[in-house]
């Protein structure tokens, strides 16, 4: 069974992001010139996914207008023959996309919102994408991970090395080395201190989960934070089956923080195809300054 859905769950509200998620969704912050759920919703549609469950909660009807059709906008286009940019504009939900919005009414946790989704995935395994987690591969992230799944038929978690005194930020992993990018998981946990992490292998925000996590989060008590944790439910769905780690090729900016979101747009602006060339040589001539 191919990897056709995948969750974002975008109700978090952003409070690392004040004042500018006060009105407005964190996954609606832009890098250079898109929205950050769109690089994780491209990723997604790159993977060969084609229905997206957005778990959301208040204030994010933005999210929901950015994946619809934006009607004047599009006329205005059309009658301004400005077809480029309507162009532009339909490709945000390609024809054979389908978005699909559930409600988390309560902010519990990461494995809460994904619980969110159960109903939608019907029994298949997903694909998990954290959007304020911006990952840049060649091939994407998330399909270098679908290949493995297609290898291994078991869920698949995103890790890379992270510095000793930052495990408290991530779901840390241990386990048996498969390859020299697989480790097949024994132990994960949620948030450890350094000093008792298994590892210094933390879990980025991409996974591929088979529906056997539901009941297993369902069946864990509240973790971290007091909140029912994604993590928890796959320690639990680990003593049942196969759950791999998987070294992936590429870049994680953590847009959840102000550097990483700085880092993002510095990095994504000197890539970009129209205002590269000129930003490189704008940072040129101020750093002469
Ligand atoms: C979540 C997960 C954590 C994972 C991280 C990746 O934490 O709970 O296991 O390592 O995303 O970004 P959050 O960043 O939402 O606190």
């Amino acid at each position: 069974m191919s990897i056709t859905k995948a969750i974002f769950p975008v109700a978090g509200l952003g409070t690392r992001f004040l004042p500018a998620t006060k009105a407005q969704p964190k996954e609606m912050l832009t890098v250079v010139d898109k929205p950050l759920i769109q690089y994780a919703v491209e990723e997604a549609y790159d993977a060969g996914i084609r229905e997206m469950i957005f778990v959301t909660g208040r204030h994010k009807r933005a999210i929901e207008d950015h994946f619809d059709t934006a009607f004047e906008l599009e006329y205005e286009l059309e009658q301004a023959g400005k077809a480029d940019l309507l162009k532009l504009v339909h490709s945000i939900k390609p024809s054979d996309m389908e978005c699909v919005f559930v409600r988390q009414p309560k902010s519990l946790g990461l494995g809460h919102a994904v619980l969110c989704g159960e109903r939608l995935v019907r029994g298949e395994p997903f694909a998990v994408l954290l959007a304020d987690d911006l990952m840049v591969g060649e091939p994407s992230v998330l399909k270098q991970m679908v290949e493995q799944y297609k290898d291994w038929r078991a869920s698949i978690l995103a890790v890379q090395e992270v510095p000793a005194e930052q495990t408290r930020r991530y779901g840390i992993v241990a386990g048996t080395a498969v390859n020299e990018r697989l480790l097949d998981v024994a132990r994960i946990v949620e948030k450890p201190a350094p000093d008792v992490a298994p590892s210094r292998l933390g879990v980025a925000g991409r996974y591929i989960l088979t529906p056997g996590v539901f009941d297993e989060i369902r069946a864990q008590p509240r973790g971290v934070g007091g909140e029912i944790q994604l993590t928890d439910g796959i320690a639990g769905l680990l003593r049942r089956e196969k759950v791999f780690a998987f070294q992936y090729e590429g870049k994680r900016y953590d847009c959840g923080s102000k550097e990483g979101f700085l880092e993002a747009n510095v990095e994504l602006a000197l890539k970009h195809p129209q205002v590269g060339a000129w930003f490189r040589q704008y940072l040129k001539d101020l750093s002469l300054q």
